[in-house]
């Protein structure tokens, strides 16, 4: 049992149980941009490389969300044009924010080896509003061509899931703050400070990042224990256990995403979100029985467990 008989006693003795029961909001999971950021080294201008690319790109080029880079272009298969370049002037280029190999960042979400058909329910969940969570999505699927929304969803369907994020246990963290476009990066006081009931996530290489290079993943400072925890809480799950909808090994399935290897923020923030009932789209009624019950803490240990597996 994961509450103590107190607790429980205490809960069913209280007329606002229910509220008692829901989790608390994790906005270490819930990156927004520091309104008042601090002071960095300026941009020097200089065009910017990558290990292994013979391409090189400004910030501004970088920042270019109609034309984002490509560093690699051996590592996917050609692009979609709305993948590509997004279509002007509302739907930005998916490669901007999930880069060419669909892995993403923190912030955004690893959409690679999704299958088609969810990933077309959700652009469909997000332009109706059921779904929220990110401005730019639901402003994206508002804009989006039938055309576009069919080729994005079969390219990112087509790539092969791959190692992104490494769940490592640990007691401090380096001090972040939540740089532009809401990405999490080392503070210049380059101080630590304790995990806590957390989890963050940074870049390998923090330069890597802010070019959108897709050649260098994450890494996710998870609590001691977390991972051996949410195993516990995953293989407990009897006949409603999560593989037997997300796959064997919760890799997917040709209807239903996987989790394993996922980045674990995004994990919470989509259990968090089915939870309160900001994620509410046509097809999550099966899920909501199954968050119904969790704590933040439930949720976190479960995202160390399936982010710490092979994708
Ligand atoms: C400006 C950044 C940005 C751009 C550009 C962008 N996305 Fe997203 N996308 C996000 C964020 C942020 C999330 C995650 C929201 C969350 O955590 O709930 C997301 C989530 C998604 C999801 C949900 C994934 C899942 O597993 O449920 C889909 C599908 C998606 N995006 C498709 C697209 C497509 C297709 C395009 C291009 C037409 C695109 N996105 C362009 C930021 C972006
Ligand atoms: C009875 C079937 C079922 C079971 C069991 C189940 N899920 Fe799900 N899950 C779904 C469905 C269906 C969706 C897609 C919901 C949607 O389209 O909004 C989903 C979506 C999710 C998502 C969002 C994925 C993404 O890419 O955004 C997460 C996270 C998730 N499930 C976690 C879990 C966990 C953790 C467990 C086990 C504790 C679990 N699920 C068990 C059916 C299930």
């Amino acid at each position: 049992m994961r509450r103590t008989a107190v607790g429980v006693f205490m809960f069913a003795s209280l007329s606002f149980a229910v509220g008692a029961m829901a989790a608390d909001r994790p906005d270490w999971a819930f990156p927004v941009t520091d309104k008042a950021p601090p002071a960095t080294l300026p941009d020097d201008g200089k065009p910017k490389s990558a290990p292994g690319s013979d391409r090189s790109y400004t910030r501004a080029q970088i920042e270019d969300l109609y034309n984002p880079p490509d560093w690699y272009p051996g590592i996917h298969p050609a692009m979609p044009a709305v993948v590509a370049h997004g279509e002007a002037p509302n739907v930005r280029a998916c490669a901007a924010c999930h880069l060419p190999t669909g892995t993403g960042h923190t912030e955004s979400a690893n959409v690679a080896g999704m299958p088609a058909a969810y990933l077309l329910q959700q652009m469909e969940d997000y332009k109706t509003g059921a779904r929220k969570g990110s401005g730019s999505m639901l402003a994206i699927a508002k804009a989006i061509s039938d055309e576009g929304n069919k080729a994005s969803a079969a390219y990112f369907a087509s790539l092969k899931p791959r190692v992104w994020i490494r769940v490592v246990e640990a007691e401090t963290v380096p001090k972040t703050y939540i740089a532009g476009g809401n990405k999490r990066v080392i503070h210049p006081d380059h101080v630590f400070e304790p995990l806590g009931a957390r989890i963050i996530e940074l870049a390998e290489d923090e330069n890597r990042l802010l070019n959108r290079d897709p050649g260098s993943g994450f890494v996710a400072f998870v609590p001691k224990g977390s991972v051996d925890k949410g195993r516990a809480l995953v293989q407990a799950g009897g006949p409603q256990a999560c593989a037997s909808c997300h796959g064997e090994n919760n890799r997917g399935t040709k209807d239903l995403p996987g989790l394993a290897g996922r980045t674990p923020t995004y994990l919470v923030r989509q259990l968090f979100m089915i939870q309160n009932g900001e994620r509410a789209g046509a097809n999550v009624e099966p899920m909501k029985a199954i968050v119904a019950k969790l704590t933040t803490e439930d949720m976190l240990n479960m995202a160390a467990y399936f982010g710490s597996l092979e994708p």
